[in-house]
């Protein structure tokens, strides 16, 4: 296949700027963009949710109602699906609007639990996807599938949305951004698929312990795996870190592809980012106590010249080691410091958070609640950022935190490892702190070292300095995606 002609739909449950839970949305957003100016032609599809109408103002796009209308089939019901479209930075997308599935507040989850049917839900935006690509008669080359919402595609691909066979051509890849995330369903759903026959173990490759996991019959139906780094691909396939599947990836024919993630270099960017009080380069940091100065302020707390101020901005669930930080907290905020949150996720989690900032309100603030503008804020104000992820498919923070020269503090697994270089085992290379095991220690150790290097100016300078001159791009790392479709 030559790349420069070749077509791809890149389907993803989420994509800024019209929705985003987390990473993968930075993703479906760059990536594709890139490919695109790369010369290849990549459009995205993704479900039309409530936040994608009402972003249109504030995200710059518009999106309008194409001819298409397409009817689905969920067992014996029939479902329409009205297509949207928006052309925004030269990448077309699609949206597959039904209101009774995509008209809500959240994307997939209240805070105190999942969306009840969510299986039908994607299921219903899987058997859309395939639908319109043969209601655009023209083919695409390769089908790239993102976590479990795409998972069933492959399998629909070949069979149809009837069950009753298609003539594709189309290869799929199908990237994992997270494992743990699996699309798991009651078995006595697969009559919903239509595909042929009604009992699960007509289909091992959909069979997960009695039930139908979709991410599963996305890993054994596509023609290649990929997953976000190659560290986190070589850790898929160990018990501690394959969450049931390390068997499924192993036995793969060809071994999953680990491709580290870029950053958005115009969306990042300290020295133009609208959302900065003051811009600032590698060069001159002056405007970075400035804008740390205004986050100070903004969440309450005063201005200490000589306190550091460590950061944290993410989804509040396990996988992200807020249990790590809450069995550091005590001994951690007996230290010379300052520390700002920002996330919002299980409800147990941001009571947690919140009882932090009654017992520190000196030292501690946060703000439960999602905030595009304030993660900018967060990340040119902070010193350090934590990550202390007890897993990290490849993690975006860590990454912006660079740019911004903003130490990352990061746990050994996953994709902070690809992207962090230890400052106490190359002084020289270094570019923030990799804990040395997954525990309140080791992260309380990390912290305390940060401390100190806070106060050595010229060196926490030069730290800095190495990682924000860091290239992070997806300039750098979008051609490993298209030597993929290449080989499919
Ligand atoms: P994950 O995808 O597992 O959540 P990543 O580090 O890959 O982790 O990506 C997280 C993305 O979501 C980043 O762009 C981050 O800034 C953003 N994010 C997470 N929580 C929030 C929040 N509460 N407000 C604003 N942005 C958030
Ligand atoms: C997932 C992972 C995160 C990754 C993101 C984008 O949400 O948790 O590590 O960066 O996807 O690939």
């Amino acid at each position: 296949m030559d790349s420069h002609n070749s077509r791809v739909l890149f389907v993803s449950s989420e994509s800024r700027p019209f929705a985003s839970t987390g990473g993968l949305s930075d993703v479906a957003d760059a990536l594709p963009v890139e490919l695109n100016r790369k010369g290849l032609r990549v459009e995205r599809i993704m479900p039309l949710f409530r936040a994608v109408v009402d972003g249109q103002k504030k995200g710059g796009y518009s999106i309008h109602r194409t001819p298409h209308t397409l009817v689905i089939p969920l067992g014996m019901e029939l479902i329409p699906a009205d297509i949207y479209a928006c052309e925004h930075q030269n990448t077309l997308t699609y949206f597959v609007g039904n209101e009774e599935f995509f008209d809500r507040k959240e994307l997939y989850a209240l805070p105190h639990r999942e969306y009840r049917d969510n299986f039908e839900r994607f299921l219903f935006f899987q058997k859309a996807v395939v639908a319109l690509i043969d209601g655009l008669g023209r083919p695409y080359d390769v089908v790239h599938c993102n976590d479990w919402q795409c998972g069933l595609i492959p399998a629909l691909l070949e069979k149809g949305i009837n069950g009753t066979g298609r003539d594709g051509q189309e290869k799929t890849l199908m990237t994992i951004h997270n494992l743990a995330y699996q699309g798991v369903a009651e078995a006595t759903k697969l009559f919903l698929t239509n595909l042929p026959g009604n009992t699960l173990d007509q289909y091992p490759e959909l069979e997960f312990y009695g039930k139908l996991n979709q991410l599963k019959a996305g890993l054994v139906g596509a023609d290649r795996v990929s997953t976000v780094s190659p560290t986190y691909a070589r850790e898929i396939e160990t018990e501690s870190f394959g969450c049931g599947l390390e068997g499924v990836l192993k036995g793969l024919d060809t071994p999953v592809k680990g491709i580290v993630n870029g950053v958005n270099v115009e969306q990042w960017n300290p020295e133009t980012d609208p959302a900065l009080p003051a811009n600032y380069t590698a060069k001159a940091l002056s405007g970075k106590e400035q804008c740390k100065q205004a986050l100070l302020k903004e969440f309450g707390l005063s201005y200490h010249k000589e306190l550091p101020l460590f950061v944290l901005i993410s989804r509040l669930v396990s996988q992200k080691g807020v249990d790590l930080i809450s069995q550091a907290m005590e001994n951690m905020m007996q230290l010379p410091l300052q520390f700002v949150l920002l996330g919002s996720g299980q409800e147990e989690y941001q009571n947690m958070v919140l009882s932090w900032q009654e017992r520190w309100p000196e030292n501690f603030s946060c703000f439960i609640g999602y905030d595009a503008d304030l993660s900018h804020r967060i990340e040119a104000g902070g010193d350090f950022f934590l990550m202390p992820s007890v897993f990290e498919p490849c993690g975006l923070n860590q990454l912006y935190s660079l740019r911004y020269g903003t130490l990352p503090i990061v746990n050994r697994v996953g994709g902070l490892v690809d992207t962090v270089q230890d400052l106490r085992l190359d002084a020289s290379h270094g570019t923030g702190f990799v804990m040395s095991a997954t525990s309140p220690e080791s992260l309380l150790e990390c912290v305390r070292e940060a401390t100190s290097l806070f106060h050595d100016k010229k060196r926490l300078r030069t730290v800095r300095q190495r990682g924000m001159n860091q290239d992070v791009s997806w300039a750098n790392c979008a051609g490993e995606y298209i030597e993929l479709y290449n080989s499919l």
